[in-house]
């Protein structure tokens, strides 16, 4: 498997939090408000599988190899790609922060929500297609067979130090769980 697959399998997780997270959305903005150990749930999923588990191996073992082998020729694509890792973390910080104050009576805290919520789903749908669609295709092309192949081996073994299937279960579950919550 390609190095660039196990992060697009990655992003398919990702992508289904995301739909629960505009229903979640959606229904603040028509009046209706899901409990708050939804939004705790979202940001557990955010901050430790997308950012921790995902964005790791992307900034530090992909941007980190292509960097070296094209010598700056990428730095403006993967420049652009974490400061949208940055952005969404400071949406979730946010919410989270919010959520002891969240309350349907508390408008400043739901637009807190909103506000922050809005934008991460926005960024991050338009950032998973830009690597999805662009920059592992280009990563692809690029990376030499023997660079992918140690590139998966350090994802597998970041994995296991992760404890990566318990990684992927636990994470499943926390999206089938926020799911049934809406
Ligand atoms: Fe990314
Ligand atoms: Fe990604």
């Amino acid at each position: 498997m390609r190095a660039t697959e196990i992060l697009a399998n990655e992003h398919s997780l990702i992508l289904k939090a995301l739909e629960t997270f505009t229903i979640a959305k959606e229904k603040l903005e028509n009046g209706d408000y899901p409990e708050a150990t939804f939004f705790d749930k979202a940001v557990l999923f955010s901050k430790n599988f997308s950012d921790q588990f995902h964005h790791f191996k992307e900034e530090y073992l992909l941007f980190g190899l292509l960097a070296q082998k094209k010598d700056g020729a990428l730095d403006l694509a993967m420049g652009a790609l974490r400061y949208q890792h940055e952005r969404n973390r400071l949406f979730i910080k946010n919410i989270e922060q919010s959520i002891p104050g969240y309350d349907p009576k508390n408008e400043i805290t739901i637009t807190t929500i909103l506000e922050n919520l809005a934008p991460y789903i926005s960024i991050l749908r338009r950032h998973i297609h830009q690597e999805d669609h662009l920059f592992f295709k280009l990563a692809d092309q690029e990376l030499t067979q023997a660079e992918h192949d140690s590139l998966t081996e350090q994802f597998l073994l970041e994995d296991s130090n992760a404890g990566a299937r318990s990684t992927y279960k636990h994470h499943r579950d926390l999206v089938d769980e926020m799911r049934a919550m809406l």
